[in-house]
């Protein structure tokens, strides 16, 4: 046994129910058992208020000196943070308490004792960003924190549960493949038995398949992108949640598109108004994030920045025919209290499989939704180019290797159908649905340019 655990003991101290402080009050009046962590010390002479933390909230104890034995007493003054403990104690209701419930301890059990002389890095004072994620692996117990993980799981079953709610069946697409989605410039590559494989930029070209195979369906999935870019938006491992859908047109997309983020925020503003209060997020934003969402042609989105850079709102002239930058998305998205989706880009701009607007094919049938207060893209989708000939004329163009593309093809020479589909980046919307200001937050251990540790 180490030195640092050789105070772990393994009795239990009482058989007092367990319960977690977030249910505690279902057991007002009556003894019970946390299994947590000490978060806080104060003490105050013959008083101390140790306060608890289990991953389900925090509560306030109270230790009068002459309520318990010297023992217990002894074990708590002092006692380092984040030392893992079992206590047991009364559960009192108390108006001024943050949780509305205080506990008087009788008893406690220390499992580990964090050492004196090498204690918790992290303290309840502030530390800079980068020691905090240097420290990840500890930074992620701190309430506000953990909050945002109850968030991000939320923000995830939400979508889960409207996709499969409305019918989408979940295909798993590989995480490995010969050939790229988004483009080649992003690629991470892994040496797969002596030939160069890719991780995956997007599941889409494999659930395209799984789409005119069972109508509608979903991917769920880490994807990875070799950015070069440090913003507060990118991430180089991400999970996308990815629809895709046969028979739909770009209409019905974002139709799709504005019913499943509302549902995904009314979902998190019902189930998670107390991790959302943790955080201090103003939620009257959320409240209206309502179907339908204004929805602007990239052409009037162009001329928004224009006019704004003539009225000085914004440094850079915007260059028509480019695709939208950060500090483009952030302004155009602040115009509007509610997601806006900005469809019908430059084909050019865009990726190879998009299907033109066949009223001018200059244009792509395609979508981006843009985050209310400045949080830029949370979704990017399109119609599907269902025409072998063009498709074919595309890869050629985009000098993809047609060869790892053969099967991609083939879904437009065996029952070619039109069809849709889009992904969301769950980061991105946890960072929105939260007011983060990055997107290093929104995950438990983020992945970028500069880090990969811990
Ligand atoms: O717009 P993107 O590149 O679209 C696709 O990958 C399509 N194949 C999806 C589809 O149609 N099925 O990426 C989709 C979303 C973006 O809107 C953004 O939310 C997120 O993925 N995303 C990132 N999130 C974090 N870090 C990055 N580097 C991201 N790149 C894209
Ligand atoms: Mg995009």
């Amino acid at each position: 046994m180490s030195e640092k655990n050789a105070a772990i003991v393994t009795e239990s101290v009482t058989n007092a129910p367990l319960s977690t402080i977030a249910a505690i009050g279902a057991h007002e009046g009556q003894t019970v058992t946390l299994h947590g962590w000490l978060y806080n010390l104060r003490e105050s002479g013959k008083l101390l208020f140790p306060i608890f933390r289990d991953g389900s909230g925090t509560i306030q104890g109270i230790v009068p000196k002459a309520a318990v034995t010297p023992e217990v007493f002894e074990t708590i003054k002092g006692l380092t943070q984040e030392s893992s403990v079992i206590v047991t104690g009364k559960v009192r209701a108390d108006k001024r308490a943050p949780g509305g419930y205080e506990l008087d301890v009788e008893n406690i059990e220390v499992i580990q004792r964090v050492p004196e002389d090498d204690p918790f890095p992290i303290s309840l004072k502030e530390h800079g960003t980068d020691f905090l994620m240097e420290h990840r692996h500890l930074w992620v117990r701190t309430p506000r924190q953990a909050a945002i993980l109850r968030i991000r799981a939320e923000i995830i079953k939400a979508a889960r549960d409207f996709l499969d709610d409305n019918g989408f069946v979940l295909t798993d697409p590989p995480i490995l493949t010969p050939a790229a989605c988004e483009g080649t410039s992003t690629l991470f590559p892994v040496e797969y038995f002596g030939e160069e494989a890719y991780l995956t930029q997007s599941g889409q070209l494999y659930i395209e398949s799984t789409a005119l195979a069972l109508g509608k369906v979903y991917s769920f999935g880490p994807t990875f992108r070799a950015e070069k870019s440090k913003t507060r938006r990118h991430l180089t491992e991400f999970w996308m949640v990815e629809p895709e859908w046969a028979f739909a047109t770009l209409d019905d997309l974002m139709g799709l598109a504005e019913n499943f983020i509302s549902a995904i925020v009314s979902q998190v503003l019902s189930k998670r108004s107390a991790e959302l209060k943790t955080i201090n997020r103003d939620t009257t934003k959320l409240e209206a994030v309502k179907p339908p969402f204004p929805r602007l042609r990239y052409d009037e989105a162009v001329k928004m920045l224009n006019d704004a850079h003539a009225k000085g709102l914004i440094e850079q002239p915007f260059e028509y025919g480019n695709d939208f930058g950060s500090p483009d998305e952030t302004y155009i998205s602040s115009q509007f209290d509610r997601p806006v989706m900005v469809h019908r880009y430059p084909a050019a701009v865009k990726a190879f499989y998009m299907e033109p607007d066949p009223e001018d094919p200059k244009y792509a049938l395609c979508v981006d939704v843009l985050a209310p207060e400045g949080y830029g893209e949370v979704i990017g989708g399109s119609q599907r180019i269902h025409s072998y000939d063009l498709l074919k004329k595309r890869i050629e163009e985009h000098q993809l290797p047609i060869d790892a593309f053969q099967w991609y093809l083939d879904l437009r020479r065996y029952g070619s159908v039109p069809h849709s589909g889009f992904g969301m980046g769950i980061e991105r919307a946890v960072a929105w649905i939260c007011g983060l200001d990055h997107v290093r937050e929104t995950i438990p251990f983020a992945r970028t340019l500069n880090r990969i540790y811990p």
